[in-house]
């Protein structure tokens, strides 16, 4: 994905530009780029296709000096990755900016400034923006003034670096939809798409908020909100090592990446989506293309990152009306496939180097799929490497051998990505703004359940001297129930068993008694009732029943009943949402087994052999 450099200083910065740019190399990018107002006033620019190691020996090579900057990783969405499309991009010789996200209405853009005379260069919809800016600097002859006016007509998502080389002590930012960072300097001030990339220089930011615009100077950073009104935004410091391979102040890293979870699921929304749609480019240059042709859906993945594909096939056959069929990649390698046309096939993976997953990707290739999509969470990895179309998810290193933020971000990425499928196959926007609008809930509602933690925590006693257990849940929480059981047997080693409710009575409800907790995921649904009714017949023989419902739910506390009331969710999101208490429940009871809970025995975080 993008990344987004800039820095104003009394000394030279393209250094501070590169070094933030390596820093970036992280989120995946395929060309780099800056440009520098130098002190004869001019807008100096490199661009340069591949890595950021490119970039650098062109500017080592013929160094662009000056005290103002911008700078830019890209990640092609619209026109392919070369160096015309690498950002910065200007508009005549002065003004440079660089941009993180998609402009939605940027066709109609284009004409309108191409009829008024503006040559473009590039593919992009950034460029678009530049010319924009410049019609609007023409007229206002302030950067800051042009740079408001323009933002006005521009739809989808954004964050933006402008400089102007007549106005060579500032740049203006603004951001909607993406990311946005100012590092706060002494005698110098910088922004970024993402703090790491500022650690260098300084480690106090302040967070613009949707719809600000910054005018950031040497010594002064003054912001508007969408209203226009002045507002201050509070400088946080950086903790050292807090998001890096630190557990911080949690105890396991398993804990601390439970909790990371409502902001990463944010961070992997950034971008992609608006307030009420999918921008379907932010998913790649070929994705509308894709998207048009695929009738059939392929899902291939190994343990959690398959209960995320479980979960991904209701809402794909729902939402887009497109067959899906899920499979583990070890089965998935080793047997004949009737392939239906127009099929894509599509990897979840965490590491993006899971040695099963990664053979049945290199099968499919030459099977004769559609194409090949991964939802990966990290970048340069062989899954990424190898597939036609990637979408990061944004959960940062996961270090838990148990996985958890993974997971949430990996159902949040297949969601976005069932909505702009969905959206080809006649989905009605209404719908998507009602599941976008939920989606935007999500990361409030994860924190509420974190809240509850001391009440789940008092749960996990009962689980405690037990040596089996069985979780249930209906439809999309069937998967949901398979990750809970998963996680307690990972890292407790306590057996358990998921079953979809309704099969209870065909075999599992022999074994249900007073020793064998059965654990259930009760969102209110349509098939709440039948799913109360499955419960009463674990009561009947005795069992003790620990249920995760919200309240329209109407499961009662009673003998023999230990409800977790949640928060009401969205029917489709809540797969996302109600993955997290039983996390935290299977975190409890490993504590209190004194368990090794983030490297639980011969488990592997990354399974890089058969
Ligand atoms: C191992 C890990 C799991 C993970 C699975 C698939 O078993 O312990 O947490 O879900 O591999 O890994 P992947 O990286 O492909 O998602």
């Amino acid at each position: 994905m993008c990344g987004i450099v800039g820095a104003v200083s009394e000394r030279d910065v393209q250094g501070i530009l590169l070094e933030g740019l390596r820093r970036l190399e992280y989120r995946g990018y395929d060309s780099a780029g800056m440009a520098v107002v130098n002190g004869s006033n001019q807008t100096q620019r490199a661009r340069e296709v591949g890595k950021v190691a490119a970039l650098a020996d062109a500017v080592t090579a013929h160094p662009l000096e000056g005290h103002l900057g911008i700078a830019h990783t890209r990640w092609a969405t619209h026109g392919v990755p070369s160096q015309v499309n690498a950002h910065p991009h200007m508009s005549g010789e002065r003004l440079a900016i660089v941009h993180n996200g998609i402009i939605e209405n940027y066709q109609e853009l284009r004409d309108e400034l191409k009829a008024e005379g503006f040559e473009f260069t590039s593919q992009t919809d950034t460029e678009v923006v530049a010319h924009l800016i410049e019609k609007h600097y023409r007229k206002l002859g302030k950067l800051y003034d042009a740079v408001k006016a323009a933002i006005t007509r521009l739809r989808g998502a954004y964050a933006l670096s402008v400089v102007h080389a007549d106005e060579p002590d500032h740049m203006v930012v603004c951001r909607e939809g993406s990311p946005l960072v100012v590092g706060v300097g002494i005698g110098e001030n910088f922004i970024a798409s993402d703090q790491l990339a500022l650690l260098p220089v300084t480690d106090r930011f302040m967070f613009l908020e949707e719809g600000d615009i910054a005018d950031i100077r040497r010594n002064s950073i003054e912001i508007h909100d969408r209203e226009g009104t002045p507002v201050e935004r509070d400088i946080t410091r950086f903790e050292h090592g807090a998001d890096s391979a630190d557990k911080g102040e949690y105890r396991h890293f398993m804990l601390k990446e439970i909790y990371e979870q409502p902001k990463v699921i944010k961070a992997t929304m950034e971008g992609r989506v608006t307030g009420s749609r999918v921008l379907e480019q932010a998913l790649g240059t070929e994705a509308a293309n894709l998207l048009d042709n695929v009738r059939h859906v392929q899902i291939i993945a190994c343990g959690t990152s398959y209960h995320a594909g479980m979960v991904a096939r209701y809402w794909i056959e729902e939402l887009a009306g497109v067959p899906c069929s899920v499979e583990v990649a070890s089965e998935f390698r080793y047997r004949k496939h009737v392939i239906q046309p127009d099929t894509l096939f599509l990897c979840i993976s965490q590491s993006g180097e899971t040695a099963d997953t990664l053979a049945a990707l290199r099968q499919a290739k030459k099977a004769g799929f559609r194409a090949a999509l991964a939802i990966c969470n990290v970048p340069g990895s062989s899954l990424v490497r190898e597939s036609d179309l990637v979408i990061m998810t944004q959960a940062g290193p996961e270090i838990g051998v148990a996985s958890t933020k993974a997971f949430t971000t990996q159902l949040t990425a297949l969601l976005i990505f069932t909505l702009a499928l969905a959206r080809h196959n006649g989905l009605a926007e209404d719908k998507e703004a009602e599941i976008v609008k939920a989606l935007h809930l999500v990361p409030g509602q994860v924190s509420d359940i974190l809240a509850l933690n001391a009440g789940i925590e008092e749960m996990s006693k009962a689980f405690m001297d037990k040596f089996h257990s069985l979780f249930l849940g209906r439809g999309s929480q069937f998967p949901v129930a398979m990750e809970g059981a998963l996680k307690l047997k990972e890292i407790s080693y306590i057996h358990a068993e998921a079953y979809p409710a309704g099969e209870l009575k065909h075999g599992p409800l022999a074994l249900v008694d007073s020793e064998m907790p059965v654990v259930t995921v009760a969102p209110n649904n349509d098939l709440v009732e039948k799913l109360k009714s499955n419960l009463e017949e674990v009561r009947a023989r005795g069992g003790e029943l620990f249920v995760f419902a919200d309240k329209s739910a109407g499961v009662q506390e009673e003998e023999g009943i230990h409800v977790m009331q949640l928060p009401e969710v969205h029917e489709i999101t809540a797969p996302i949402v109600y993955t997290v208490p039983l996390q935290l429940l299977s975190y409890h009871v490993a504590v209190l087994k004194g368990t090794d809970v983030d490297q639980p025995r011969n488990l592997a975080k990354s399974v890089t052999v058969e």
